[in-house]
């Protein structure tokens, strides 16, 4: 199934879910950049919470607010028992630590799975996963290659992958040319989230059985592209637009309904 097709069908599911539910789960998204990708995702979110019969709402804190601002912000959403669940949408403005905001979210609030202590994973890595599994596409014993060390995608996607027996290889920015064609011509399962237009490309090669799952988004004056182009010699490449980026608004929800216990 595509993952158009997949993405339909588990936004049924779930739309069903929560019309069963006695109240709409209530979801907030603080936004605090002006990013042109945040900006298509928070759209993407809020359009998609619509469709579910999620309450949502978006609070955007300007670009130079301080972080004790934005630490307020984020402890009033902790305490406000109308929230379910909110997300701090990255990336931030300089002045403001990540690492404190992401640890400053309720555990039991955080639909990002950031907070060290949630129980949820990160939504682009996991949608990744329930993708995978739903293609039953084989994982336990079997070569995976990230390439991106990002703490969003690269270092999650690594963990949800070695947690299900791959066998797991992270190449990034400092690994040589000759290593990357390396693993990657031995690999099953390749995501790549690098952020660099048709970086996966035909001057590599790959098993022809291969999974590729393309994480990136470069926008430019002929529209969106992946890190990888669109013609790859292998068994399953996923696209862009229309991929990755609707498995990660799918696992927002899927977060969220967990929260609310469901
Ligand atoms: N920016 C890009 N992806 C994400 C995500 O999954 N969550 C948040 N909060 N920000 C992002």
């Amino acid at each position: 199934m595509t993952i158009k097709e997949y993405v339909k069908v588990r936004k049924e599911e779930i739309k069903d879910q929560v019309s069963k539910m006695a109240r709409p789960p209530f979801l907030v998204i603080v936004q605090i950049n002006e990013d042109a990708g945040s900006n298509a995702y928070v759209h993407g979110k809020l359009k998609d919470a619509e469709e579910l019969g999620v309450k949502a709402e978006l609070i955007k804190l300007p670009l130079d607010v301080s972080e004790a601002e934005a630490l307020r912000t984020i402890e009033r959403l902790n305490r406000d028992k109308s929230v379910d669940g909110f997300i701090v949408q990255m990336p931030l403005p300089q002045q403001i630590d990540e690492n404190k905001i992401k640890l400053a979210i309720n555990p039991n609030k955080d639909v990002d799975g950031f907070h060290p202590l949630s129980k949820l994973s990160p939504c682009t890595p996991k949608g990744i996963m329930n993708y995978l599994h739903h293609e039953n596409i084989a994982i336990l014993g079997k070569n995976a290659v990230v390439l991106g060390r990002s703490n969003i995608v690269g270092k999650p996607m690594a963990h949800l992958l070695l947690k299900e027996s791959a066998n797991v290889t992270v190449l990034h920015s400092k690994t040589t040319r000759e290593d990357k064609e390396f693993y990657i011509s031995h690999a099953d399962i390749i995501v790549v989230a690098i952020g660099k237009k048709g970086f996966l490309d035909h001057s590599f090669t790959y098993k022809s059985d291969a999974v590729v799952i393309d994480v990136g988004i470069t926008r430019d004056e002929s529209g969106l592209h992946g890190d990888a182009v669109t013609d790859l010699p292998v068994k399953m490449q996923t696209p862009v637009p229309g991929g990755v980026g609707l498995l990660t608004r799918l696992a927002l929800f899927e977060n969220l309904l967990e929260i609310v216990g469901q």
